[in-house]
């Protein structure tokens, strides 16, 4: 069993939160955070050394499940060359308008879960006049709508609230949208400002 920094901070984890084990844990990002958007490097290396340690983690029972986030196809291939685990689920930007297709049909090739990450585009997609349009259509809120996109692409939604209403309205989700309408919000033309949340890097800025 290696040590090491990895597996230091999967121990500091468990002891922080006083838990015997975690369900899941994530490689938050191929890269350092600090460096999205502002560097070539991959860190291909250091990935698959994070890895091993999250391997023998699992394999020692602290963790039930191991899984990457932020990672691109090149990334993920970078790991299944020398896992002996693969990931089990790839945490990911995912929202009408801005849907990396090519990545989800890689993943699903890979038998590795999708979870959606700010799948209302962190409250932006909600501005969106034709997102509304469609909304309205089918009786639902534009956030309902976007979480329905998701999980209709197959996707686990991660939605983020502080208010009780609408996290029971994003549970609501008893209407179907059809093929024909998910081709129109597949297309949509891509958010392009995120607002005041465009610096984060996940929206293509820089820390
Ligand atoms: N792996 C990664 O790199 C990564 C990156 C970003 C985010 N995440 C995770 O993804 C989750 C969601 O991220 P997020 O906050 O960026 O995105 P989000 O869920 O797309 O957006 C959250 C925003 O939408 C609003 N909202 C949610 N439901 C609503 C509703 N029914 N009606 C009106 N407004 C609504 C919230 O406001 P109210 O609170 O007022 O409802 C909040 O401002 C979080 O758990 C986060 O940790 C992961």
């Amino acid at each position: 069993m290696q040590g090491g920094p990895a597996m230091e901070s999967i121990d500091g984890s468990l002891k922080t939160m006083g838990f015997d084990y975690i369900d899941l844990m994530l490689i938050h990002s191929p890269q350092p955070w600090v460096e999205v958007n502002q560097s070539e490097n991959r860190y291909k290396e250091e990935n698959r050394e994070v890895w091993r340690a999250m391997e023998d983690a699992m394999q020692a029972g602290k963790l039930r499940a191991i899984g990457i986030s932020n990672f691109l196809e090149d990334d993920i291939d970078n790991l299944l060359e020398s896992c002996t685990v693969k990931p089990m689920v790839n945490q990911v930007l995912a929202h009408i308008t801005n849907t990396p297709f090519e990545l989800l049909d890689y993943c699903r090739k890979q038998h590795i879960l999708v979870e959606a990450y700010s799948p209302v585009a962190h409250g932006e997609a909600l501005k969106n006049p034709k997102i509304a349009a469609m909304a309205e259509k089918y009786g639902v809120s534009p956030a309902q709508l976007c979480i329905k996109y998701d999980l209709q692409l197959g996707l686990i939604v991660l939605p983020k609230t502080k208010d009780v209403k609408h996290m029971e309205e994003n549970a609501r989700m008893d209407f179907v949208i059809s093929e024909e309408d998910m081709d129109v919000l597949k297309n949509l033309e891509r958010i392009k400002d995120y607002g005041e949340s465009s610096f984060f890097p996940v929206f293509g800025g820089k820390m």
